[in-house]
């Protein structure tokens, strides 16, 4: 007899050695053009998956979810795709406002927020100071690339007058826009390309990069226990033995 397909599977448990997941939310054009659509209709079912998996990871129990939504990169495409990008994002948080009891997290932006509108600013700055008792926190990476990050923390660590020789790792730790959340612990990128695209190059030190195939629209919180289990198989040396 074939097995059943709709058994419900085990969900795995996080211990304190996962605190930290990021995604790489790549594949929503292909994943459009697969179906004959614009790119576009990928974003907004992307913004969909995110939602999803948000929820999802929050449920699961990790202490903070870092996604990568727009790279200092990005600005290269077409306009009316940026446009699109932005207008999800001007969506998302007005209902956000609306709606965020439904959410079981806070939402943080990090990136160089200061070349949005006045108005995407205003709202970002609003959504911010919601859930502030919820445990985990979710990170947007929004015009975010991981070497402006590092270029950001320098000249903060200049603004507080740090000399020749006094800079530490754990300055520029504490002045990157993740400052006060652990480094991840696993980053995930779907859509099946083997770079990180100037993502948390940083934070990612000893993060256990995790690769798959998957389109981020179709990512399904199935595949984020699968991200779970991976990271469990993983042996984490950190140089040592
Ligand atoms: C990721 O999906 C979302 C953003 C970069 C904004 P893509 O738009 O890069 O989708 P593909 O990689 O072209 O399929
Ligand atoms: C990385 O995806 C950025 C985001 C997912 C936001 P890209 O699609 O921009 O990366 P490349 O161009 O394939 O490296
Ligand atoms: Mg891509």
């Amino acid at each position: 007899m074939e097995k059943s397909t709709t058994t419900q599977r085990e969900r795995p448990v996080l211990d304190s050695s996962f605190r930290h997941i990021a995604f790489i939310m790549d594949g929503n054009g292909r994943w459009a053009k697969r179906q004959g659509k614009p790119r576009e209709f990928g974003h907004k079912a992307g913004a969909e998956t995110f939602r999803r998996i948000c929820l999802y990871c929050s449920e699961v129990g990790f202490e903070a979810v870092t996604v990568y939504a727009f790279s200092t990169e990005n600005w290269k495409r077409p306009k009316h795709e940026v446009a699109a990008i932005m207008a999800l994002l001007d969506t998302f948080l007005d209902e956000l406002k609306r709606d965020y009891k439904k959410y079981n997290n806070r939402i943080r932006f990090i990136g160089d927020l200061t070349v949005l509108t006045p108005s995407l600013q205003e709202k970002i700055a609003y959504v911010e100071t919601l859930n502030s008792h919820c445990r985990t926190v979710v990170n947007v990476a929004l015009n975010y690339g991981g070497r402006a990050e590092i270029a950001h923390a320098c000249n903060e660590l200049i603004r507080e007058g740090k000399k020749p020789g006094e800079v530490t790792e754990d300055d520029i730790s504490r002045t990157v826009w993740t400052s006060g959340c652990p480094d991840p612990d696993m980053i995930v990128r779907t859509g099946g390309d083997l770079r990180i695209s100037n993502f948390l190059l940083w934070q990612a030190a000893y993060a256990e990069l995790y690769f798959i195939d998957t389109l981020w629209p179709d990512l399904t919180p199935d595949d984020v226990d699968d991200c779970i289990r991976e990271f469990y198989s993983r042996k984490r040396r950190y140089g040592g033995l």
